[in-house]
Parts: C-alpha cells; sequence; structure tokens
C-alpha cells in the first residue's frame, strides 16, 4: 500500500460521526418520573455489590435489561483470588497482579483492593455463599500467572452462580432495594457535566426518567463485539457507549483480554473452558498432539493469558488448523467429574466425554480491562456518576488481567462505590424538574436496515481486524468501516433495545479500535505485530478517550 493510499484513508476515517448526545428524544412531561436516592445500573457482582452497600442508608433502584441474574458474572467459571489460604500473602498477590499488569496497573489500587478482598470474600460466606471446601476447609486451586494456589470455587465450575445467587438473595430481602428487570437504560441523563439519573425502556411500561441523586454504572463488558467471545448476549457494552456520550472519560479501551480456552465445535456456543482446567493439569496439544506450551513460557499450560492465547494462535497457523486441544484423560476421572461438572455436562452434550476426548479449544474475547476511568472512590470524570465492575478502569488490571481477579474487582469497587456514593448524597445537586427536555434533531426514525446483517458483520470485522494480533493496516481497515456504519447508522432512532445496542456495539467498537491503532506497541493483552516490542520510553501510559463535542 502506498503512503498516499493510507494518508488518504485516515483522512477519510477522521471524518468521524460522534455520535448524538442522546439515543432517543424523550419529553420529560409525558414520560414516566421514577425518584430514588441511588440508581445502580447492571445487577452483576458489582452492581449488586454497590446497591448493598448503598442501601444501608438510603433507597436504591437497581435496573437490570434483562432477569436480575443474566450477567457474565453468573457464567464466571474458575474462581475467586483471594489471600486467604496459609501460606499466601497480599504483597505474593499485590506481585503477581502489578507483574501481570506490564507496567499499567495503578499500584495503590492493587494494594487496596488485594488488602480488602479477605474481607468482602468473607462477609459473601456469611451471607450464606457456599465454596468448595474439604475437611471444611476452603479448596484452592491456581490460574496463570498465579504463583500460588488461591483461588476459591463454587460447585466445582460455578463459582459466578453462586456469588450471583447469593447477592441477588441479599438484595431481594433488603427493604431499601427495588429490583427493575428487563428495564434497559438508554443513556444518563446529564446537565452542565453532572448527571441525575438516566432514561430507560421497559417493553411493556414505555420509557421513564429515572431521577437520582447518585447514579453507580455497573453494565459489565462489550464481549459481544467480537464474533468469537465467552461473554452473554448482554454484554453489548451499552454503559461504556452511554458513559461516553454523557462526556465521561474512558481508558485503556484497546486492552480487550482473550481467553485461551473456550469450546470450540460448529455451532456451540463458545463455551469457557475453564482456565482452571490447566490450573489442575490440564494440557495443551496442537492438532498433531503435540504439548507446545513450555517452548512458549516457563510457567508453560500457567503462563499469564496473553501469552497462552498468542501461542495458540501460532500453533493454530503453523499447524493450519482452527483450533487445537486441551487434553486432561490423565487425571481420575471421579476428580474431574466432581472438580469440573458443568464442563463434563456441556461437553457431553457434543459427544465427548472429558476423562476420555480430547476437548476443541480456541480464543475468544472475555473481558474489557479498559473502560470508564474512575479514582479510588469509583467516581468517574462525571459529578454524580460512578462505575464499578467491569465497565470500569480502576486501573487494578494494568495492561493484562489475572484470572479471578475480576470477581474480587467487582466485590470490592462495588462496596466502594455504594458506600462514597452515600455518603456523597447530602451533598448531590437536585435535577430541577422538568427539565431536561431532548428531542433529536436530524434523526431519521425511518430505516432500511438489516440491524441482523451489520451486527454479523461487525463482529467478524473485529475478530478478524482487532482481535488477538493487530497491525495497522488491519485496524485502519475496521476503523474505516466502522465509520462507514457509523455514519448511517447512529443518527437513527430506534424504538428498542435491538438497535440501541448495535449503535452501542458500533461506538464501542470504534472506541477499540481508535486506542488500538493509537497505541504503537505490544503491552499485556495487546499485541500489534508492526510493533512487537514493549515501549517503556514512549508508551508507559494509559490512553485516554472522550467526547469531542457535548
Ligand atoms: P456483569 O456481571 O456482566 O453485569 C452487568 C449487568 O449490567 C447485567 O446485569 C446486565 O444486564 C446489565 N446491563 C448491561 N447493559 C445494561 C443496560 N443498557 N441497561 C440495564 N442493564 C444493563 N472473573 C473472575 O474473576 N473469575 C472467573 O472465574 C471468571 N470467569 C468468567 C467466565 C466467563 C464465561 C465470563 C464471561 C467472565 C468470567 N469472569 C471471571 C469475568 C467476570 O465474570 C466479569 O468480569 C464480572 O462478573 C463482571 O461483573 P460486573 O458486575 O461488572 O458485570
Ligand atoms: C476462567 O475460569 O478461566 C475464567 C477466570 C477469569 O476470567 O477470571
Amino acid at each position: 500500500m502506498t503512503n498516499k493510499f493510507i494518508k488518504d484513508r485516515i483522512r477519510f476515517v477522521k471524518k468521524q460521526t460522534e455520535p448524538k448526545r442522546y439515543l432517543s428524544s424523550f419529553d420529560s412531561r409525558t414520560t414516566a418520573h421514577v425518584f430514588t436516592d441511588v440508581l445502580v445500573i447492571g445487577s452483576g457482582v458489582a452492581g449488586l455489590s454497590a446497591a448493598i452497600q448503598a442501601a444501608k442508608h438510603h433507597a436504591v433502584l437497581v435496573t437490570t435489561k434483562e432477569r436480575v441474574d443474566e450477567n457474565n458474572t453468573a457464567y464466571a467459571q474458575g474462581g475467586v483470588a483471594v489471600v486467604l489460604s496459609a501460606g499466601d500473602t497480599a504483597s505474593k498477590h499485590i506481585k503477581d497482579t502489578l507483574d501481570a499488569g506490564q507496567g499499567l496497573c495503578d499500584a495503590a489500587i492493587v494494594k487496596a483492593f488485594v488488602h480488602e478482598g479477605p474481607k468482602r470474600v468473607n462477609e459473601l460466606i456469611r451471607w450464606g455463599a457456599s465454596f468448595d471446601k474439604e475437611d471444611d476447609q476452603l479448596i484452592f486451586t491456581q490460574e496463570g500467572g498465579h504463583h500460588f494456589p488461591r483461588i476459591i470455587h463454587a460447585q466445582g465450575d460455578s463459582t459466578g452462580k453462586e456469588i450471583e445467587h447469593t447477592l441477588v438473595k441479599v438484595a431481594k430481602e433488603n427493604k431499601n432495594i427495588k429490583i427493575f428487570e428487563h428495564t434497559f437504560v438508554i443513556d444518563l441523563i446529564t446537565e452542565d457535566g453532572v448527571c441525575h439519573g438516566a432514561i430507560a425502556w421497559h417493553a411493556k411500561k414505555g420509557k421513564m426518567l429515572i431521577w437520582a441523586k447518585q447514579t453507580i454504572l455497573a453494565t459489565g463488558g462489550c464481549g459481544q463485539v467480537y464474533r468469537e467471545t465467552t461473554n452473554p448476549d448482554v454484554a453489548t457494552g451499552d454503559g461504556l457507549a452511554m458513559a461516553y456520550r454523557a462526556g465521561a472519560t474512558l481508558q485503556d479501551m484497546e486492552f480487550v483480554q482473550f481467553h485461551p480456552t473456550t469450546l470450540y465445535i460448529a455451532g456451540a456456543v463458545r463455551f469457557l473452558i475453564t482456565e482452571t482446567v490447566r490450573g489442575e493439569g490440564g494440557i495443551l496439544r496442537n492438532k498433531r498432539g503435540d504439548r507446545f506450551m513450555p517452548k512458549y513460557h516457563p510457567q508453560a499450560e500457567l503462563a499469564p493469558r496473553d501469552v497462552v492465547s498468542q501461542s495458540i494462535l501460532k500453533e493454530m497457523q503453523k499447524t493450519d488448523h482452527t483450533y487445537v486441544y486441551i487434553d486432561i484423560r490423565h487425571i481420575p476421572k471421579e476428580r474431574l467429574y466432581a472438580r469440573f461438572p458443568k464442563i463434563r455436562e456441556i461437553c457431553a452434550s457434543f459427544g465427548i466425554d472429558i476423562a476420555k476426548d480430547l476437548i476443541p479449544v480456541r480464543p475468544s474475547a472475555h473481558y474489557m480491562i479498559g473502560g470508564v476511568k474512575v479514582n479510588r472512590f469509583s467516581r468517574t470524570t462525571i459529578r454524580q456518576l460512578y462505575a464499578c465492575g467491569e465497565v470500569a478502569c480502576t486501573g487494578m488490571h494494568g495492561a493484562n488481567r489475572l484470572g479471578s481477579n475480576s470477581l474480587l474487582e467487582g466485590l470490592v469497587a462495588g462496596t466502594i462505590a455504594g458506600a462514597d456514593a452515600s455518603k456523597s448524597i447530602e451533598r448531590a445537586k437536585r435535577q430541577l424538574f422538568p427539565s431536561p427536555t431532548q428531542e433529536l434533531t436530524g434523526g431519521s426514525k425511518i430505516s432500511w436496515l438489516d440491524l441482523n446483517d451489520i451486527g454479523n458483520s461487525l463482529k467478524s470485522l473485529m475478530w478478524r481486524d482487532a482481535g488477538i494480533e493487530r497491525d495497522e493496516k488491519h485496524l485502519l481497515e475496521a476503523e474505516e468501516m466502522i465509520e462507514m456504519w457509523c455514519s448511517y447508522v447512529l443518527d437513527k432512532e430506534f424504538a428498542n433495545p435491538v438497535g440501541w445496542e448495535l449503535q452501542n456495539m458500533l461506538l464501542v467498537s470504534r472506541l477499540i479500535v481508535v486506542s488500538a491503532r493509537n497505541r504503537k506497541e505490544s503491552r499485556g493483552v495487546h499485541h500489534r505485530s508492526d510493533y512487537p516490542k514493549t515501549d517503556n520510553i514512549r508508551w508507559k501510559k494509559h490512553v485516554t478517550i472522550k467526547r469531542t463535542k457535548s
């Protein structure tokens, strides 16, 4: 490609269509109004932890776009990393987390979150969460990058389900907490840089304006922007997009973590094969049956995730095959079946006996490390708006997240957000009813768009051009294509979540691609084949991104 050609294309993609401030028009004189002290958007580990904490002193409303327990949290398998086992120390966990983060962790946050972890986990246990035990003692396992077995788990490989059910039970028993299920938040309501709640939609009740003295965003990640992902359908990055539209600063959006091992069978969902399978001795083999991880990293199968994902990709390319295998046939059958009951069940439904057969796996998009920039109190750059959990960027993970550090972060940061929002409520600036009235100008309600087609094309594009391995040519192509879609999708006004989610996914994809093009080095989960080295002189810093017009 000639330089001139590249320059022309850069000029083309610079003409970006900034999204409209609000995806949907609303008129506060005719829309239903709901009032609460604290609005929590999202009901995963972070949102519910925040809600339970804030509800100690204030009325809390939790909105969630599907059932209360449909979220990334409920699908978590491996466990929670926490310093509770004999011989482990906070400083060891901190060191492992900082090492994995490759120079971009916020050391003070890592220290605070690791130290707070045992308190939060013990609280969960008091609330009834049952983690796996042997002789009445918690069992600890290991995952990539951890140098100590410090991962606790539940029902073998259903840790998230246990945590989610415990938090839902506690939230439902609390009289200060109301939960609105199937209530899709479209946008945050802001005026002069202050958040006053959100506009939401319910299939039967229609649009509603939720006025809150403090708003906590806990909408999780955006795995759905990739064709291959471990994330459930709800993970469309809505919170990232609405925070951007509202003018919040986002950070490190190029750092998308790819999980090395998801089940790869044509027609099957990309079900996660937890890293703890490798923690229990699972071995990765290529098409020829050869073990390959020891030649890539001294920790072999337990190397950090970025290393394992990239190594799998290399082996797939070398052997011209679309997947590799995980081999656990050497582990006693009884142990396997007891330890991984869900994986056994899912694999069996495709005719795979995990004790006898190799399991076909390949990497998938798994976790958004970047997100809405927050400080140590989970405050965003917008007043009266907090963010916690996967939607937030706290600095805990740097350029690469250690397995099982996310549930830990959700528990700790969610609690911090709830406590700080609650404490700051008296100082909150009240929204003067009935402003604002928002009408879209130029947004067409008529569309000839095939939303499914654009969504599927976007996911394939992101997987191909902004996936595990990136370079300028492919990122530029992706940016150009996304820009074209944005130019005729973002100006439309849709009437339900199908359209709003696509608009959010386009925006989030653009933020990922722009940030990935910007970072001209390889670090952690961001691997650029045209800049394969880590450049500590120019790039030991965060990439932030913010809407250019408000
Ligand atoms: P989520 O749990 O995803 O919750 C987000 C909530 O926001 C959902 O309820 C959703 O409905 C709601 N929401 C989103 N958009 C809107 C909207 N527009 N309006 C209203 N509501 C909305 N981490 C670990 O530490 N250990 C593990 O073992 C582990 N295993 C994992 C396995 C899988 C398969 C996956 C996908 C992730 C795993 N992770 C694990 C990561 C971890 O589960 C997540 O990062 C964490 O649960 C995120 O919690 P959260 O509360 O931030 O978001
Ligand atoms: C897993 O169980 O492998 C996922 C753990 C995580 O993402 O933290």
